[in-house]
């Protein structure tokens, strides 16, 4: 996985990098932020990169271990066959790739990302249209919180028409505290509309609250120091900075964002740095017997 990672990592940097230097302002950049129930602008391409330069080690090994724990269950009666709701760029199926050796893939997302990394293509949909046929694994990768209610209420009606009789599903939602509403209970209770249903819950939690950066126990883990400087001086170094309020002074107006801003949020300076640590590790996997 070491390899993968780091060659991963730099290719989303390199590509990153080509995308700022054709940026006369980085405002839009701005967007990459969940605070206050923001989400960024999936469809922009330097979004995406800033984004993955952020999360993308976090996400590869949280989702890891969440099929590691699935297949040291032994409880699928099939291989696994998976399908990714709101898949991005498929790092859960890239996981998926350092877990089993026999199993499927189907990643599905409304935006086809720039970069992919799962073995399989993706499908570009909506998640809310997609009727499965034998799939046991379904996967909501950081995405659940994001849908629509009308796209859940259709999954909890599509997803139980499977004809896998063993079923995981597995909720990675952003934060311990961030939850989905209702949204993960309707799918559940769609499955037990459809069949009698057992839930098991399993979880991924940090692994040590008190030191829980990467490196504690992946030796290879170093974060660049290039990307890390990059990023988190992104305000600094915007070449429209000399014209930009924001720019000189905290009270400025910020044209774009109201009071989230590329340089500050409030008074506080926007905080660019890239996630290190399972700190925010939050996955929820139910699995659910019906035969
Ligand atoms: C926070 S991102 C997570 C991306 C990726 N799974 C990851 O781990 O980085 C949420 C994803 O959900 C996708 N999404 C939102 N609504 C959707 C829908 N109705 N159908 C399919 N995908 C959707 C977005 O396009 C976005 O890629």
């Amino acid at each position: 996985m070491e390899n993968f990672w780091r060659e991963s990592l730099q290719g989303i940097f390199e590509n990153f990098k080509l995308n700022l230097r054709l940026m006369p302002t980085r405002c839009e950049l701005c967007d990459v932020s969940f605070m206050n129930g923001r989400t960024p602008n999936y469809e922009s391409i330097p979004q995406q990169h800033l984004y993955l330069l952020r999360y993308f080690s976090a996400y590869l090994f949280e989702y890891h271990a969440a099929y590691q724990q699935l297949q040291t269950a032994g409880f699928l009666d099939d291989t696994p066959r998976i399908a990714s709701l709101g898949c991005g760029s498929g790092i859960d199926g890239a996981a998926a790739d350092f877990v089993f050796t026999d199993y499927t893939y189907r990643g599905i997302d409304r935006v086809r990302w720039n970069m992919w990394f799962a073995a399989e293509p993706p499908c570009t949909g909506d998640a809310g249209a997609y009727i499965p046929i034998k799939d046991n694994v379904f996967v909501f990768p950081k995405s659940l919180a994001e849908l629509p209610v009308g796209v859940v209420d259709a999954l909890a009606c599509n997803l139980p028409r499977t004809s896998a009789k063993k079923i995981c599903i597995i909720n990675s939602r952003r934060k311990a505290d961030d939850l989905d509403g209702e949204a993960c209970t309707k799918i559940l209770q769609g499955f037990a509309l459809a069949s009698p249903t057992t839930h098991t819950i399993m979880q991924i939690r940090p692994r040590n609250a008190d030191a829980p950066g990467f490196n504690n126990y992946l030796r290879w883990f170093n974060y660049p120091n290039e990307i890390t400087a990059t990023i988190s001086s992104l305000a600094q170094t915007c070449p429209s900075r000399a014209q930009c309020p924001q720019g000189v002074s905290t009270e400025g107006p910020c044209f774009r964002l109201g009071s989230n801003k590329l340089c500050w949020n409030g008074n506080v300076p926007m905080q660019w740095s890239p996630v290190f640590s399972d700190c925010n590790f939050s996955t929820d996997i139910y699995l659910i017997d019906r035969t």
